[in-house]
């Protein structure tokens, strides 16, 4: 879940080491470091943070050389410190690693290292590599073949990028279940966990595939087979994303940027062609099962899935946390899974669309992320084309999932004929207005909003209560304000408040109720009265409203008119500004929250 760069080819790598590993900071930012070569072999300077304060105290722009990586760490093995930071080096000093992923087999491969007299300076799977090199190097005619061998006593996974002052004007990267991405630029080559690490400098991308490594110099790049060293040719991708894209603009966080960017992101999803929608909700109807398989946000847009498809059509599409798919989701080779995923990296996800593909289940992919591994192993993808996503926390990504999954929802019914036309344009003609509704939504509550956090940032404990489809937006609510704030919040049904949790609503526990708009009568009253069981017992009721709540609220939050499908994404966002507002009068890392990372590559 780290961040890995590679550059070569200007004279001073270093500023620009440093400018591309910090465009990868959502993906770890424990600690950081960099390598470059020069006359004196290799130069290692590495800290404790983030990119932008450790390369000020620690001076990375002044290291020398034309050719260097760099690494931005999520910690899996190893605490957080100085000695396990990337870039790690081999005993002799000629060969420094950085890596994202796991090397199960580290263990056993230190143990054999350790015995062979390597000496290891850090507790991390990372630097037996390191040391593996050197070994490997011994007797090997190159070191692309020291490479090759080192490589091939790996197991797990992993995106590794290498230099060594043996062979000072290459870097040599490689891929095993975790992105990696080279850049093109004439004069220049880049690697990177993604496009970000080198969109400002090139476009022009080659994506990497599970057991690919590659050797990039300052004039030509080339790519090979691990196990057999065969030539492999790739395909230049042309990246569509702009600078602009990924610059926080006049807003303070991308966090904020992002969410105030939903009407034109939600824009896009309605403009993702109806023949892609048909031919997803033709594969759901005629499989005999669907499964919808998401993690974190996108589990929670995927139980959104589930209540729309229900709701709707009429159909049984369960969804399944992909962390548990391995134990839940049966092998069926007549059946659909359909995963969501804003990076399309996200290991268990991927892993549970692999398995179904090994069992012969028809596999489908709503993704945000250009070129990324599930937007080429699945059967059928959808590209929700919601731009870069920055934030580890996931606002209008999760958004646009759910604009599209109300999309499949109608299609489905419209397929199988529950929903006369009327009623199916109506629903259509509301979703095409949300750009607007959410425009209202930011534009008239968020300073009501606002001044609620102010009140209740102090408060530890938080419940997000919901009836029916509104309930996956209440668990999402709840996700939010756990990860930006550290507070903690539950998200539940709130029918199943009175069956144990109840217990745990006390005077002035803050409880968010999203109560639906009236005209859904039975959906209302059930809401109104878990309210009253929160409200008998002094819990503060918050409630996210479309009309004024019978009996008041301690908190009333109105939001513009909508109906369902709809209403529900108006409580998505109000949800995304409560977190958002709490973790600001909370004074947190709101770009960077504590032990998160944006693209989780590890199981
Ligand atoms: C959401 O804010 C989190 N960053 C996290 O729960 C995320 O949704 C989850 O890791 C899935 O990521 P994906 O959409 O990239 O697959």
């Amino acid at each position: 879940m780290c961040g890995i760069v590679g550059s070569v080819g200007e004279d001073r790598i270093a500023p620009r080491l440093v400018e591309s590993i910090a465009r990868l900071e959502y993906r770890g930012y424990d600690s950081c470091g960099l390598a470059t070569i020069n006359s004196h072999g290799i130069e290692v300077r590495k800290g404790v943070g983030a990119v932008r304060e450790v390369a000020a105290s620690r001076d990375f722009a002044a290291a020398h050389g034309d050719i260097g990586i760099a690494h931005t760490r999520w910690a899996t093995h190893g605490g957080v410190s100085l000695e396990n930071a990337h870039p790690h080096l081999s005993c002799d000093g000629d060969f420094a690693v950085v890596h994202n992923g796991i090397i199960s087999n580290h263990p056993a491969l230190r143990a054999e290292l350790q015995g062979l007299g390597h000496r290891f300076v850090s507790e991390t799977d990372t630097e037996i590599f390191a040391h593996l090199l050197e070994e490997a190097a011994r007797g090997a005619l190159s070191v692309e073949q020291a490479f090759i061998r080192a490589l091939k006593r790996l197991e797990g996974t992993f995106a590794i990028a290498m230099i060594s002052s043996r062979d000072p004007k290459k870097i040599f990267c490689a891929r095993e279940k975790s992105p990696l991405i080279l850049g093109i630029a004439p004069g220049a080559h880049f690697v990177g966990s993604d496009v970000n690490a080198f969109l400002p400098y090139t476009r022009r991308a080659v994506i990497l595939d599970d057991g690919d490594y590659a050797v990039i110099s300052r004039d030509e790049y080339r790519v090979r087979g691990i196990s057999r060293g065969e030539a492999r040719s790739k395909r230049v991708t042309e990246i569509e994303w702009h600078l602009d894209d990924i610059d926080k603009g006049r807003h303070r966080h991308y966090m904020e940027k992002e969410i105030c960017e939903q009407p034109e992101t939600i824009g896009r999803a309605l403009e993702v062609g109806e023949e892609e929608i048909g031919a997803l909700a033709h594969l759901l109807c005629r499989s005999r099962r669907s499964l919808l398989v998401g993690v974190g946000t996108t589990y929670y847009v995927a139980l959104f899935g589930q209540y729309l498809l229900a709701s709707l059509a009429g159909e049984f599409a369960p969804a399944v946390s992909s962390d548990e798919a391995e134990v839940l989701v049966p092998s069926d080779p007549d059946g659909l899974i359909l995963a969501v995923s804003q990076s399309g990296e996200t290991f268990d996800t991927l892993q549970a669309l692999r398995r179904a593909r090994a069992a012969g289940t028809r596999t489908a992919a709503i993704v945000n992320v250009p070129g990324s591994s599930m937007t080429r192993e699945a059967d059928l993808v959808i590209h929700q084309n919601s731009g870069p996503e920055i934030s580890v926390i996931s606002t209008k990504a999760a958004m646009a999932q759910m604009v599209l999954l109300v999309r499949l929802a109608i299609e489905v019914a419209r397929t199988k004929e529950r929903v006369r036309n009327g009623k199916y344009q109506g629903m259509l003609d509301e979703l095409k207005d949300l750009p607007r509704l959410v425009e209202a939504t930011i534009d008239t509550a968020r300073g009501a909003i606002r001044a609620l956090a102010g009140r209740y940032s102090s408060k530890p404990n938080w419940f997000f209560l919901a009836r029916g489809i509104f309930t996956p937006i209440a668990f999402e609510a709840a996700l939010k304000m756990k990860e930006v704030t550290y507070l903690h919040a539950e998200g539940m049904a709130a029918g199943f408040l009175k069956h144990g949790t109840l217990s745990l609503v006390e005077e002035q526990t803050p409880c968010v109720f999203l109560v639906p708009p009236r005209e859904e009568k039975e959906l209302f009253d059930l809401t109104m009265s878990s309210l009253e069981e929160v409200r008998a017992r002094k819990g503060k009721v918050i409630a996210f409203s479309y009309d004024a709540i019978p009996g008041g609220a301690d908190e009333e939050i109105l939001l513009p008119r909508a109906s369902a499908p709809t209403a529900p994404l108006l409580q998505l966002v109000a949800g995304q500004l409560l977190a958002y507002e709490t973790a600001l009068a909370l004074g947190r890392n709101i770009d960077r929250p504590r032990s998160l990372a944006k693209s989780v590559t590890v199981s």
